[in-house]
């Protein structure tokens, strides 16, 4: 088994310099603006540009390295992920789903600025996310492009990110059991990682046995990842975590935690980074970054 810790040097390092990167990219696309409606591109910088961990756009940028893809073309797919990510945030906050006042140390946005702004937002963040992805400078290739769309439309969408939200808000009336809520976390957490990882091999054309790869680490990872957040949500400190806790207990959410206890949530969280890391096997080594990412999953504290 894996043994939990912090990030490692190494992996500090590389997580930083990827986020500066992708952040100069954000804010190129997402320029501000003195047009009447000023307030909707106000609202989609603050969503997006304070803040967060950019562990997506680092999954998106580490398996690109695994085949050469050009970076700059990595980095829009990265900041474009990264959108669909903060638009979810954004909406999940809202008062019709958790009612959550702050996100990243901040104010959540329809605090700052009002519901009807925060829906917005989170809609043209959706949309712009697929303009990026759509763009030539993107990739030359439309079947790239036209890949890319389409995979992320289906992790994001009914069957993906939203289908995991639709469950989360029942499973507050209902109580699940574990197949459910495993089969919920990993639609809501663990298919935009999966594409996150699935980006890179597309962009580089990688054949269908790296993409699979790829896939299944992301997948496990992704639940592993909120396997962990639910753990946090009953453990950590809100001025560490930049975020409300003991959310998911008073909504009456089901999670691994509220169905197992803390420690058993644990114990299936490491059991599936392990889980996650044997997937890479193929990769003979260069994959150190995204093993070294999964253990840190594991010990993170924010
Ligand atoms: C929070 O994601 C939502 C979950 C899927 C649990 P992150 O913990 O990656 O949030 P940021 O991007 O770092 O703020
Ligand atoms: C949200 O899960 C996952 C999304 C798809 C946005 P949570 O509701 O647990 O995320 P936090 O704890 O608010 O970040
Ligand atoms: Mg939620
Ligand atoms: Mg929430
Ligand atoms: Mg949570």
């Amino acid at each position: 088994m894996p043994s939990p810790r912090d990030a490692s040097p190494e992996l500090q390092e590389a997580l930083d310099t990827t986020s500066e990167a992708v952040n100069k990219t954000l804010s190129r696309l997402l320029p501000e603006t003195d047009l009447a409606e000023a307030k909707l591109f106000d609202a989609m910088r603050y969503g997006v540009l304070a803040g967060g961990k950019r562990l997506r756009p680092f999954m998106v940028m580490e398996s690109a390295k695994l085949f050469n893809v050009d970076s700059g073309r990595a980095r829009r797919v990265a900041a474009a992920l990264e959108m669909v990510h903060c638009y979810s945030l954004v909406h999940d906050d809202l008062p019709a789903m958790d009612n959550s006042d702050t996100r990243r140390g901040k104010a959540t946005i329809h605090k700052q600025y009002d519901e009807a702004t925060a829906i917005l937002a989170g809609d043209a963040l959706l949309t712009l996310a697929f303009e990026v992805i759509a763009d030539r400078e993107t990739h030359p290739d439309p079947h790239v492009r036209v890949e890319l769309s389409r995979k992320l439309a289906q992790a994001a969408g009914g069957h993906g990110m939203v289908g995991g939200q639709m469950l989360d808000l029942i499973g507050e009336k209902e109580e699940f059991d574990l197949g459910t809520i495993s089969r919920m976390q990993r639609m809501k957490t663990g298919k935009l990682f999966a594409f996150a990882c699935e980006a890179g091999a597309i962009l580089g054309k990688a054949d269908e046995s790296h993409k699979k790869a790829l896939c299944n680490y992301a997948y496990d990872l992704g639940l592993a990842f909120q396997v962990t957040d639910d753990v946090l949500d009953v453990e950590a400190d809100p001025s560490v975590i930049g975020k409300p806790a003991n959310q998911d207990e008073q909504a009456g959410k089901s999670t691994f935690v509220s169905t197992m206890g803390k420690e058993q949530a644990k114990m299936r969280a490491e059991m599936l980074v392990h889980q996650a890391t044997r997937h890479l096997k193929v990769f003979s080594g260069r994959e150190a970054m995204l093993k070294e990412l999964a253990l840190y999953v594991l010990e993170r504290r924010a």
